[in-house]
């Protein structure tokens, strides 16, 4: 029976439940939602990044058949909704009012009775601009001569820098510098991490559908956070919040761009408030490109001191923000730059000192968590990048340097230099891992050799370490709502189960590793175990799904539920055995008296008899709810090798081969696990030789859809190699850690560095990301390499 029962527990490579919907075209999206009367909404948008509105004149608009009504900032304005709260407390224009501050930024909301109508409307809406000089580089944000942008802010910010925030040992770290510059060895690069966008495949959208006769307002949204959207609109709309419902169905991907609040979201609601029918709003993707949030744009100097033989020492880092147009960077409130203090990665340095100051540029807001728990990514992108540029300069091989470098597995719980405590690691075990598998020793040799006969390989390397899983609650929230996260377990007469989580799928495939988790606490199969999430009404208070942060808090959350109600189960065990409690023994699935493993009772008939047969001391039912604040945060890590040949021809990177050694903990299943590093691969690729979104002087987007912003497809995508090492959390209730942010973290470095190693026989110590054929091919043209 125990090897039944554990078949699809934890470990096993269970089918994807949801899949049976999605391969049959048979998701439910928030565009798939059709009410009956539903007008639909478009937005106006700025043509210009930064321009005064001198007046909106909607009055041809509303000639346009089918337009039902415009929706102007003044009007919100009247209603005291033009300005809302933005994730980092900053207010953000719903509709602009005076002035527009980025291009495609809101100016009006034309609803009508089809989307076409609505279209139609906003090309009549006659908006009248007097243009302002623009500010593109963050670069000349605090020059003497720049323009305030954010004149509705200049008593509490009277220049564009948003915040400068410091952490770490400033003394400490000055003369750790001072010894490396007298006795030791100081490295000192500048890199630049763009502008990036997650672009998941479904655009942002709502549903949002006011009934004047029950006060109830039901928003299906593209949410990743639909309880804290639920409470956000309730303050900012002034709604009750238990006549609030927010349905987050189906999601087609999020990687932090869902996780915001945007103008379209409140307009919708406005416009169903003010017209009483359903009101659509599917944004198209050139908006969503162009206006909703983005991720990384840091401007990062860094420095290491080391001893001559590469000890590292110190950190010493200095990034400049570009925040753009409002603060709207999601990340806990107490960490303006996020996790950025994972930026002393794996190695053991003594002593660290972080800077960052934040400006206001003609740009869209965000700095969002794009797949990344906060800010992770440039962290892991510095340092990763300045451990070769150390190797570099010391003329070590980087793999050894990083060896030497390591925190030891012994060292764990370990407090990082910036005062933060890693939970586990081993990362030697994994670098050995990643080495033997791709044959570290023969690609050098290789390399060599190429060399000698004027061939151009790389070989890069990342070992890095993340942290995700916020909370614990006392130092993480959003707008104030602590980071903890929870589960509720139904278990039916018939030992059926279902579950509600307060985390929000995008497709990571929580309905079935949440499925696996109560399956193994209690047990039985996953069959027998529906999750749910996404509505609020149903599902219990979570903080929603980013920076990896569910199989952290909420599969935890889901694993200490599952606890409780085994523990009632054996209280239903010990009264119908007539036994003590003591005298139980569990085996997965059933309770047992000790020494008479024939007599017990399965979950099954626990779950029946707790409706029909309850002991009299105890409440009837079989239920659970758990809502779980965790101790510390997880830190995941991986070993990754990239190795890359270089065209001297056309200066393209081609990447040969890409070993992935990952290590998240336990692991729930390891065909989802895969599946998640596959697919953080390709959303580190893409930074690394791809994406970056560019302005032209006057901050107008010149990558504002797919045919300039280059996402890679399967033809660009290499063939990934994984590998895994496993060590538990000590923590995490089943020893997990998050993983599916750990791709995109890890890659776009071991990318980088196989190019710069490509290069650096020739003096090329780094090269900026992404990494275009031209931009090789200029490199090789200056170093006289080009191929005839
Ligand atoms: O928060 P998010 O779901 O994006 O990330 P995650 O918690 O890292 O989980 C991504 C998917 O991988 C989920 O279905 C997890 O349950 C699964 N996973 C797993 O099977 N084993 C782990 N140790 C970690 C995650």
């Amino acid at each position: 029976m125990a090897t039944e029962v554990f078949k699809h527990g934890l470990g096993e490579p269970y089918k994807r439940k949801e899949d049976a919907r999605f391969i049959r075209g048979q998701g439910n999206y928030v565009d798939d939602v059709m009410l009956p009367g539903m007008l639909y909404g478009d937005i106006v948008r700025s043509p210009y990044a930064h321009a005064l509105i001198k007046n909106v004149d909607i009055s041809e608009a509303m000639k346009v058949p089918g337009v039902v009504a415009v929706i102007t900032g003044k009007d919100l304005d009247a209603a005291g909704l033009a300005w809302m709260p933005t994730l980092s407390a900053d207010t953000e224009a719903v509709l602009a009012l005076d002035r527009v501050h980025f291009q495609m930024q809101e100016v009006a909301f034309v609803v009508a009775t089809s989307r076409y109508a609505a279209a139609d409307g906003v090309a009549a809406v006659d908006v009248d601009y007097e243009p302002l000089k623009v500010i593109v580089d963050p670069k000349k944000a605090l020059d003497p001569d720049a323009p305030l942008l954010r004149p509705d802010k200049k008593d509490k910010q009277p220049t564009n820098q948003i915040y400068h925030w410091e952490t770490g040992d400033r003394a400490g770290t000055d003369a750790a510098f001072a010894e490396a510059e007298a006795n030791g060895v100081v490295v000192k690069q500048d890199m630049f991490i763009p502008r990036i966008h997650p672009a998941p495949i479904e655009t942002c959208g709502c549903v949002a559908d006011y009934h004047k006769a029950t006060g109830k307002l039901t928003v299906w949204l593209t949410s990743q956070a639909p309880h804290a959207h639920r409470t956000l609109f309730a303050i900012v709309a002034g709604l009750p919040e238990h006549r609030i419902r927010i349905i987050s169905p189906d999601l087609g991907g999020g990687f932090g761009n869902k996780v915001p609040i945007y103008p379209g979201y409140v307009c919708a609601v406005v416009a169903s408030l003010t017209t009483g029918k359903p009101v659509k709003w599917i944004e198209d993707r050139s908006e969503n490109i162009s206006s909703t949030g983005f991720g990384r744009d840091y401007h990062i100097h860094a420095e290491i001191a080391a001893d001559k033989d590469g000890t590292v020492q110190a950190l010493k880092v200095y990034t400049l923000a570009d925040h753009g147009a409002f603060d709207a960077a999601a990340q806990p409130t107490k960490f303006p730059a996020g996790l950025f203090h994972i930026c002393t990665g794996s190695y053991d340095f003594k002593h660290a000192f972080v800077e960052v100051d934040a400006v206001h540029t003609n740009k869209a807001p965000g700095g969002i968590a794009y797949r990344c728990s906060f800010r992770v990514t440039e962290a892991s992108y510095l340092i990763e990048r300045m451990m070769d540029t150390l190797a570099h300069d010391l003329g070590k091989d980087p793999a050894q340097l990083r060896l030497q470098n390591f925190i030891q597995p012994e060292a764990f719980p370990y407090r990082s230099a910036l005062d933060w405590t890693f939970d586990s690691g081993n990362y030697e075990g994994a670098l050995k891992l990643a080495m033997k598998n791709v044959d570290y020793e023969g690609l050098r040799r290789e390399q060599a050799e190429k060399r000698a006969r004027g061939e151009l390989m790389g070989i890069g390397i990342s070992s890095f370490t993340e942290i995700v899983g916020a909370g614990p609650g006392k130092h993480f929230d959003i707008a104030g709502i602590q980071m903890f996260d929870s589960c509720e377990i139904r278990v039916h007469p018939t030992g059926k189960i279902l579950a509600r989580i307060g985390v929000q799928t995008q497709g990571q495939g929580h309905e079935t590793t949440f499925a696996q988790i109560i399956a193994a606490e209690l047990g039985m199969s996953p069959d027998d175990v529906d999750v749910e999430h996404g509505d609020t009404d149903t599902a219990p208070y979570g903080l929603g799904t980013y920076a990896s942060r569910s199989t952290p808090v909420a599969g935890a959350a889901t694993a200490l539920a599952a606890r409780k109600v085994r523990d009632k189960a054996k209280k239903i065990a010990a009264y119908l055995l007539e036994v003590g409690e003591e005298d139980l023994e569990w085996e997965p699935g059933r309770f047992f008296v000790k020494g008479a493993p024939g007599k017990g009772k399965t979950i099954q008939e626990l779950a029946f008899a707790a409706y029909t047969n309850c002991p009299p001391y105890l409440e009837p039912g079989l239920e659970a709810v758990n809502y779980y604040d965790p101790p510390n945060l997880t830190y995941p890590f991986g070993s990754y090798i990239c190795v890359v040949d270089i065209d001297r021809g056309t200066g393209q990177v081609h990447i040969r081969r890409f070993m992935a050694v990952d290590d998240c903990g336990t692991i729930i299943n390891p065909m989802i696990v895969e599946g998640q590093i596959h697919g953080g691969l390709t959303q580190g690729l893409a930074p690394a030789l791809y994406e970056e979104i560019t302005f032209d002087d006057n901050g107008n987007i010149l990558t504002g859809n797919f045919q300039d912003y280059l996402i890679p497809t399967s033809m660009e995508t290499p063939h990934w190699e994984t590998d895994k090492t496993v060590t538990p959390s000590p923590h995490h209730p089943i020893g997990a850690k998050g993983v599916g942010e750990s791709a995109t973290v890890g890659a776009p470095q071991a990318i980088a560095n196989a190019v710069v190693d490509a290069l650096a026989h020739v003096g090329v110590r780094h090269i900026d990301i992404p990494i275009s054929p031209w931009k090789v091919w200029a490199i090789l043209n200056e170093k006289g390499l080009t191929a005839d």
